[in-house]
């Protein structure tokens, strides 16, 4: 059976560095409450000029470097965000553009966190029906310019953070490759985390009244997410396991979406797994969104965490609510 590989990988991070102690002069927070509920302790934040598009052509420009592949060879472009520079179209385009790619196919997927994980289906199911041969998926996000910035956002300000993480996929030659990919959404839960405006509900316009309640920045129920995060990434785990006849023993290490220290503590708590098997960076780059799987991925890689034929289960939570999972046999 065809198998898809991950060519090469690639992050990027915005170099403006935003400590809790810098939250704290901006907002009712302190370090202990941020570091206490969530593991964060410090997160990047693009400077102005800088959008989502920039992060993902760094990003981009390193995946296809680690992968040795030049624009001619990408046939396809799949781009994850909640953060595109404009309404529309979606920073794929751009991305098309500025990397001179071919007049490929490209697209953006709205699906939050579980973006990078629904990029990768995606690009799996082109590649398995040799429809491509090379696919560039990215996961970036600059969420700090749609963040309120004050007490009364802080539950999600704090979390937040910019950044972009990028792959190659092409068809692998031996038994290194995806295994299974698994996708969910459960639409009834979407203002348990969302962003209301601009959209097309009532009408796009940005009025006073939207700006002066504050619909236009995102909005999360805390308690609920964690709530069904915990329960889900779980379950997508050992679904993916199931497909591919493994268990958790065969399993060399988790990356889950980096939302909460706590989340994937509990995460590994179920499991019956230790931290040491659980991947974690949130400390560093907060919840990145799109990018977040895509960043520690590299990193885990970098680290040395990943090894040829180790077995990785990708797995998210997230806006949508959102999940998502996909074993690789490295
Ligand atoms: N700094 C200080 N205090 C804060 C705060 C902040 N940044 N944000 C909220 N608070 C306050 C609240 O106003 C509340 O005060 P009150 O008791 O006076 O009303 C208090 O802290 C407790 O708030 P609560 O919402 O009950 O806290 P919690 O223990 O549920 O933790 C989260 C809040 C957001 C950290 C937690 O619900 C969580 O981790 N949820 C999942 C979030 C997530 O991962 N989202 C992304 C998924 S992709």
């Amino acid at each position: 059976m065809i198998k898809t590989k991950i060519a090469g990988v690639g992050y990027y991070v915005p170099e403006q560095v935003i400590t809790n102690q810098d939250l704290e002069q901006q907002m009712d927070t302190s370090n202990e409450w941020i570091v206490k509920r969530s593991g964060i302790e410090e997160r990047r934040w693009v400077r102005d000029g800088i959008c989502t598009s920039d992060l993902a052509f760094e990003a981009s420009k390193k995946a296809m470097k680690a992968a040795k592949v030049s624009s001619e060879d990408i046939d396809l472009v799949i781009v994850g965000t909640i953060t595109s520079d404009y309404f529309f179209p979606g920073v794929s385009a751009q991305l098309q553009d500025r990397l001179n790619l071919h007049h490929i196919g490209a697209f953006d997927v709205k699906a939050a966190c579980s973006a990078f994980i629904y990029a990768l289906s995606i690009g799996d199911q082109f590649i398995r029906t040799g429809v491509c041969s090379t696919i560039l998926i990215v996961g970036a996000e600059v969420q700090s310019k749609f963040l309120n910035i004050s007490t009364e956002g802080r539950d999600m300000t704090v979390l937040f953070g910019d950044g972009s993480g990028a792959a190659i996929l092409q068809k692998s030659d031996d038994e290194s490759g995806i295994l299974s990919t698994h996708l969910h959404c459960q639409g009834a839960n979407i203002k348990d985390l969302w962003m209301e405006a601009p959209g097309s509900a009532e009408n796009c316009q940005m009025t006073n009244i939207k700006l002066e309640e504050g619909r236009h920045f995102p909005l999360m129920n805390g308690r609920e997410v964690f709530r069904n995060a915990i329960v889900r990434f779980p379950e997508v785990i050992q679904e993916s396991l199931d497909a591919s006849g493994l268990t958790l023993d065969d399993v060399n290490l988790i990356i889950p979406h980096q939302a909460n220290l706590r989340i994937s503590q509990a995460v590994a708590k179920r499991l019956g797994v230790g931290m040491d098997k659980v991947f974690s960076n949130i400390h560093k780059y907060g919840n990145t969104t799109a990018a977040s799987i895509p960043i520690a991925l590299c990193e885990a890689v970098e680290e040395k965490k990943i090894s040829k034929g180790d077995v990785v289960v990708l797995a998210s939570f997230g806006a949508g609510f959102t999940w998502a999972s996909a074993a690789i046999r490295w």
